[in-house]
């Protein structure tokens, strides 16, 4: 999937986001963990520049009165979209006259629906700017991403399987995902937002088929609480899903790794949710006992300066 832009041209801080260095040990080796951190980026998430990259290959309209500030349509300009003004006709107010005239455009012109789960420059968005960002700190062994609309993990896919870089894409899920692969393990409900989809990807399909590991939501809030309480990250939920998955596969191996995880947004929208939605979502059982689980390796986790 390609679909080129030049991504310097963009008006707002989206991209360039850290690449945070961790080692962790596991079995007495210590393994390079990367987490790459989309939540620096202007809005928060990885969605960012998703919503950029639609956006800056398609002509944006926006209809506006003619009280607009200089500032926001100096704004609107910069971002590269059609700044339309609406004059009122006589006796008509702003407000009627701004819906008037955007139906009258979108009649003309046909309504674009900026659908994620359809466009495939979602995917590009990754191919041309996650994925390079990541790699210019590369080699790494196994690259680590979670699926919801599953554009994060087409698009690092479709660069890897140009580059022939022998790094493994792995893909972390819930049992009850189905974005990719298989058919859901189980039937379950989805408990954290952007962690899994239970509609299959239409970017699925890839070549050749990513790896999988499936991560439970128990481990992942059990996973959140440790890093909290010992201040080591502020990445979310599904991010922390991704980390936990890059810890199983690291559990096995026998030489160091370098490995990196995208992490698509941060703490502070799950924080105050934590104790009141999530952990009964999955049970204080499982959650106590996916916290006596991961706590020895998270123990073992540092961090050092941001790349
Ligand atoms: C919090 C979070 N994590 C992960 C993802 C997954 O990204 P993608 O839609 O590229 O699969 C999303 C997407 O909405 C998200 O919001």
């Amino acid at each position: 999937m390609t679909a080129m832009t030049d991504m310097t041209e963009c008006p707002f801080d989206i991209g360039n986001t850290p690449l945070t260095p961790f080692s962790v040990t596991l079995n007495g080796i210590q393994h390079e963990l990367f987490l790459k951190e989309e939540r620096c980026n202007a809005f928060g998430s990885v969605k960012d520049r998703v919503a950029w990259y639609i956006l800056s290959h398609i002509a944006a309209t926006i209809v506006s009165s003619p009280s607009i500030s200089r500032y926001n349509a100096e704004g609107i300009e910069r971002a590269g979209a059609r700044l339309l003004i609406a004059e009122p006709a006589p006796g008509e107010c702003a407000n009627t006259a701004r819906m008037r005239i955007a139906g009258e455009i979108s009649a003309r012109e046909g309504q674009t629906f900026l659908n994620q789960y359809e466009s495939f420059l979602n995917p590009a968005s990754h191919e041309h700017w996650t994925a390079p960002e990541v790699f210019a700190a590369g080699p790494f062994d196994a690259c680590f991403v979670t699926s919801s609309s599953g554009g994060t993990a087409r698009g690092f896919s479709d660069y890897l399987a140009a580059r022939q870089t022998g790094t493994e894409l792995v893909l972390v899920e819930p049992a009850a995902s189905s974005a990719f692969l298989a058919p859901a393990c189980d039937n379950g409900k989805l408990k954290v937002p952007g962690y899994g989809s239970q509609r299959r990807s239409s970017f699925a399909g890839m070549q050749p088929d990513p790896s999988m590991v499936r991560v439970d939501e128990a481990s992942v809030l059990a996973a959140f609480s440790l890093l909290e309480a010992r201040h080591l990250t502020q990445i979310g939920l599904s991010s922390v899903g991704v980390l936990v998955g890059a810890l199983e596969w690291l559990s096995p191996q026998t030489e160091p790794k370098r490995i990196v995880c995208v992490c698509a947004d941060g703490d502070e929208r799950y924080l105050s949710e934590i104790e009141t939605r999530y952990i009964p979502a999955v049970g204080s059982d499982a959650f106590g006992a996916a916290c006596a689980r991961l706590q020895p390796v998270i123990s073992t986790m540092q961090r050092f300066a941001t790349v």
